[in-house]
């Protein structure tokens, strides 16, 4: 059985260190991608507060064999299944292959609204090999819910598991 209980007191950069130990747990040895990124997604439900959506989009093909993301593993509610590459907080993760902290997704230009409730994101990309192969994305419910704290945690917790999924 796995049993995570991060104590509420943990300062931010300790829980992420906390998330990146137990992600390293669980996913290592393990070869099959779909099976990492559930528990990954399903831990960081776990470690991070405060969250309504946290999961996967991986770089796929559309039907004329365009790069674009398709969904992954994740926690939450149903969410769009396929996001063009440069659209939406996590397309723009894509084309700038940066970490996309948004405090106010309504004022994002061309943000994809999954959930009327998410009021903030942070999405950062997973890097292999130079490219990107996959976004994590967090979705809250609180406005500024994310700070350069949880984006740098994110950013880790992306590097650990960039050749396990
Ligand atoms: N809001 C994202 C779409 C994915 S959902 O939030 C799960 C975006 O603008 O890319």
């Amino acid at each position: 059985m796995y049993d995570y209980k991060p104590d509420p007191a943990l300062d931010t950069p300790e829980r992420y260190r906390q998330l990146c130990g137990a992600a390293d747990a669980l996913t290592e040895g393990e070869s099959d991608a779909v099976a990492n990124m559930a528990n990954v997604a399903a831990l960081i439900w776990e470690f991070v507060p405060d969250l309504n959506w946290a999961g996967f989009y991986r770089m796929g093909t559309n039907a004329d064999g365009a790069a674009e993301l398709v969904l992954g593993p994740f926690v939450g509610r149903p969410a769009c299944i396929r996001i063009p590459i440069g659209q939406g907080v996590c397309g723009v993760t894509v084309s700038d292959a940066q970490t996309q902290l948004v405090d106010n997704v309504h004022a994002f230009p061309g943000h994809i609204a999954c959930d009327a409730v998410t009021k903030s994101e942070v999405v950062v990309p997973v890097i292999r090999g130079g490219k990107v192969i996959a976004v994590i994305d967090l979705d809250s419910p609180t406005l500024s819910r994310f700070t350069q704290e949880d984006a740098a945690g994110m950013e880790q917790l992306a590097t650990l598991i960039s050749d396990r999924i």
